[in-house]
């Protein structure tokens, strides 16, 4: 029987993932603003033949209420800048020719007219690479930049992302292929029959399009999803296309897998139609004790006060510096921003009877992602069980510091996956849709449904 494929994406999260990886001697700190940078990388995914890269997203700086009070400690915590990533995926499809290229937009703080509009666009520029994760905003620094003190409630933050994706998929759908004629004998630009218009009316929008990007090569862009909790569950069963997670657990991601895959059904969706993507944070070494000598030497560039940071989003607005570190967790009160995370993160403090200094440390080494210390066997080893068992559809690679730990996956684990059978050696289509094996999405006016090349041949 032909073995399963996994897909591979790399998840960029500048200047490195770990809270002080940009300080390794090896890490290059510029990383989060320096364009040349973010092509290198991508480039590097590319040859490696990654289904994807991912930029992720918050339309604040991180930690800038606590900045703006005169908390020092926000003044030694890196990720901070970063280049707006919907203008850079099309900086980057310029100097790309496969990879599929995905950034997150937030449903809380845009109106879908412009984000439909922009990743319709970055579809065309790149040839049908193009990906929106959808998220409803994370941390509540974003609030404050669009007018408002703190983010609004959970579930109507959820409630508006809904309405927000189906206008945007309605829009994507406004106009049929072939719709544009530019016929110059006749002088008939437009087929008018088959142009849309969505006249939506709704709680949260009022739209009535339709689009002024013509249908993209994807028939619509992949639509990613990362948010965990029971209505970030729900709506990505019933919209998404690829869905990040942080499982850090065999029984977990198993769980997470056959829950989601499950719920896709009740919206007439196949298991097949969605590709679940945890992120992992490979360290690296030639022996088990060289990656483990490589992980305690960055996890000694991470002061305590620091380290407990990375749990302030999550932190239900409790001050934990007020806690002893070496007691338990306390209580949270229950978190507006991530309910997801934040529960993976007391589940994993409770499970491992983790101290709030080792609870802390281990959040900011990989912000809770799962973290694979040891030789490129064991990762590609550990990558294939979670695909087998089905607890993945592939991953996120999330690297510490940038560029060598990336290029170290690159170089020894990719062809150790490959040897194995799961992973691809060469790319067999041209647009993200074709790497992650996905259909379009059936157009809601012809109700159809093609594949990739049937839309838009790519010459
Ligand atoms: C891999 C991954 C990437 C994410 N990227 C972003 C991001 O770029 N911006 C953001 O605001 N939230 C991001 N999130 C957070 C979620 O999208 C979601 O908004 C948050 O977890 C709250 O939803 P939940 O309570 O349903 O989990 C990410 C989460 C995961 C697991």
């Amino acid at each position: 029987m032909r073995k399963r494929m996994l897909s591979l994406g790399g998840f960029f999260s500048t200047p490195g993932n770990h809270l002080a990886g940009w300080r390794h001697p090896n890490a290059v700190p510029t990383a989060d603003m320096d364009f040349h940078m973010y092509a290198h990388i991508t480039k590097l995914v590319e040859a490696a033949k990654f289904d994807t890269i991912f930029f992720q997203d918050t339309a604040a700086v991180s930690g800038s209420r606590a900045l703006a009070r005169g908390d020092m400690t926000r003044a030694r915590i890196s990720r901070i800048v970063k280049l707006e990533p919907t203008t850079l995926l099309c900086a980057l499809a310029a100097v790309t020719s496969h990879i599929g290229l995905i950034a997150t937009a937030t449903t809380t703080y845009n109106e879908p007219y412009n984000i439909a509009r922009r990743f319709a666009s970055i579809d065309h520029v790149s040839g049908g690479r193009a990906g929106w994760n959808l998220v409803t905003s994370q941390i509540e620094d974003e609030a404050q930049n669009f007018g408002y003190e703190e983010h609004v409630d959970h579930a109507r933050r959820y409630e508006r992302a809904a309405e927000f994706y189906d206008v945007v998929a309605g829009l994507w759908d406004s106009w049929e292929d072939g719709a544009l004629l530019r016929d110059k004998t006749s002088g008939v630009y437009m087929d008018r029959d088959r142009v849309h218009f969505l006249n939506h009316v709704g709680k949260h929008f009022r739209v009535r399009g339709p689009l002024n990007v013509a249908r993209s090569p994807q028939g619509r862009p992949i639509v990613a999803q990362a948010g965990s909790s029971e209505a970030g569950r729900e709506l990505a069963a019933k919209t998404a296309d690829v869905i990040f997670t942080a499982q850090t657990q065999l029984h977990e991601a198993r769980a997470f897998y056959a829950d989601v895959k499950g719920r896709a059904a009740r919206y007439g969706r196949s298991a097949d139609d969605i590709r679940i993507m945890p992120g992992i944070t490979p360290v690296l070494g030639r022996t088990e004790a060289e990656a483990r000598e490589r992980y305690e030497e960055l996890q000694a560039l991470l002061p305590d006060d620091l380290a407990l940071q990375s749990m302030a989003h999550i932190s239900g607005g409790l001050d934990l510096s007020k806690f002893p570190l070496d007691g338990p967790l306390p209580e949270l009160p229950p978190s507006n921003a991530a309910k997801a995370r934040q529960e993976l993160v007391i589940r994993t403090a409770r499970e491992q009877n983790m101290t709030l200094r080792q609870i802390a440390r281990h959040t900011a080494a990989a912000m809770g992602h799962r973290v694979l210390v040891g030789t490129a066997e064991y990762i590609a080893s550990e990558l294939e069980t979670w695909l087998s068992q089905d607890a993945a559809d592939g991953f996120n690679v999330i690297c510490n510091y940038y560029p060598g730990p990336l290029e170290d996956f690159c170089r020894l684990v990719v062809p150790e996956l490959q040897r194995r059978g799961v992973f691809r050696c060469e790319y067999s289509g041209r647009t993200l849709r074709e790497h992650l094996g996905l259909l379009v999405p059936e157009n809601r006016y012809t109700m159809q449904r093609r594949t990739t090349s049937e839309v838009s041949p790519v010459p």
